[in-house]
């Protein structure tokens, strides 16, 4: 099949790994018989020296009109002393609104050939870890009501915490279809036994549950979900839980798998649609080395075979491949150990290519 992908290299280090990634997909696509159309538009700093925004209306437009968008890394040293409403990482703001992005999906990986960078007893992670979080990524308490007002105790000031049950129930909808490719068990995270919206979030994604009698539906309180993931992080398959709630409990799952350059991430709208990228950012330190590690979009990328065009195969062939080029010995500076040789991005991608 042909597949519309928008490219969106970005900055610093962005061009580099997104260079590499399309050489993966390029073999992707002649060993099953796909064709992928590329077509780069800019966001960032560069489209800022370029257009004057860091969000052109082309951009938007080439993205709607793809299947899929593959973001590298926005920003730098560069524009850092723009006003903050008009830097670079704006451009990432706007993509998701005005991409509908309501779904992230950060999935913690820890392969088992990296496993001593993993903060956690061996025994913990024994085999490796693979667990996704769902955050809820347009409601909540950051889009809330908020304000000031005078009480008796001063100033005080709040935060609404506020879902409707169409927003639970769209985000529960992709959590329970990537538990169903996935080892088909969710977790819902939530503060039921203190909050209202929790009780809706519980209630509606039980209801979801119901279309899914083959995934197993538990619930946790979000502070037991926190200790949870770090006594038996193994237990846990697909996580769906709320804006703030995804927010910490994702940075704290990708915190227990050690490097930055290998972590993916993807934000999904209605329909499959989708926008991938790498959790790490331009490390402008590194850029223009042959330095970075491209793993984590090559890893964006399987992301978006797998989920918004259904390639399974296709995505089993890329994460396999990483992980041989891993359980090979190979490593980019962020992941070697101390006295080891570093391979720079390139011959990453010549040995993931040559795996697929
Ligand atoms: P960063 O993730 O760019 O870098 C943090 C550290 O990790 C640096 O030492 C960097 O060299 C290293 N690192 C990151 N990715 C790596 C990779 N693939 N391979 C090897 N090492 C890697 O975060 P930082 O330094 O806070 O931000 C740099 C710029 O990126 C800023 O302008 C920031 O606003 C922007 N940023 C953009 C994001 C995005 O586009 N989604 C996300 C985070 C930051
Ligand atoms: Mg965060």
């Amino acid at each position: 099949m042909n597949y519309k992908i928008a490219i969106v290299p970005g900055d610093g280090i962005g061009p580099e790994v997104i260079g590499q990634t399309i050489r993966v997909l390029d073999k992707v696509g002649e060993k099953f018989g796909h064709k992928f159309e590329y077509t780069e538009v800019l966001a960032g700093g560069c489209a800022i020296d370029a257009s004057g925004t860091c969000l052109p209306q082309e951009t938007i437009d080439t993205c709607r009109a793809s299947d899929a968008v593959l973001l590298g890394a926005v920003g730098g040293w560069k524009w850092d002393t723009l006003p903050g409403s008009e830097r670079p990482e704006m451009a990432l703001l706007g993509l998701r609104k005005e991409l509908g992005l309501f779904a992230n999906l950060r999935p913690a990986l820890l392969f088992e050939d990296l496993a001593e960078a993993c903060p956690l007893k061996a025994e913990i992670v024994e085999g490796g870890l693979d667990i996704v979080v769902v955050r809820e990524l347009t409601g909540g308490i950051y889009f809330g009501e908020k304000g000031t007002k005078d009480t008796d105790m001063g100033l005080a000031a709040y935060d609404v915490e506020q879902y409707a049950e169409e927003e639970v129930r769209r985000i529960a909808e992709v959590a329970f279809d990537m538990a169903m490719k996935r080892n088909k068990k969710v977790t819902s995270v939530d503060k039921a036994n203190v909050l209202e919206s929790s009780r809706l979030w519980r209630r509606v994604v039980a209801e979801v549950g119901e279309k899914y009698p083959e995934v197993e539906l538990n619930n946790l309180y979000i502070d037991n979900a926190a200790m949870q993931m770090v006594r038996n992080p193994k237990q846990f398959d697909v996580i769906v839980t709320s804006n703030i709630f995804g927010d910490i409990l994702s940075d704290e799952a990708s915190m227990i798998t050690g490097s930055i350059g290998m972590l993916p991430s993807a934000s999904l709208a209605t329909g499959n649609f989708g926008m991938y990228e790498p959790v790490h950012g331009s490390a402008p330190d590194i850029a223009g080395k042959d330095m970075a590690n491209p793993m984590a979009t090559i890893l964006s990328s399987a992301m978006m075979l797998r989920y918004t065009f259904g390639l399974s195969d296709e995505a089993d062939a890329v994460e396999s491949a990483v992980k041989k080029v891993l359980a090979d010995g190979y490593r980019t500076s962020d992941i070697a150990k101390e006295g080891e040789n570093a391979i720079g991005t390139v011959k990453t991608g010549d040995l993931i290519v040559e795996a697929i």
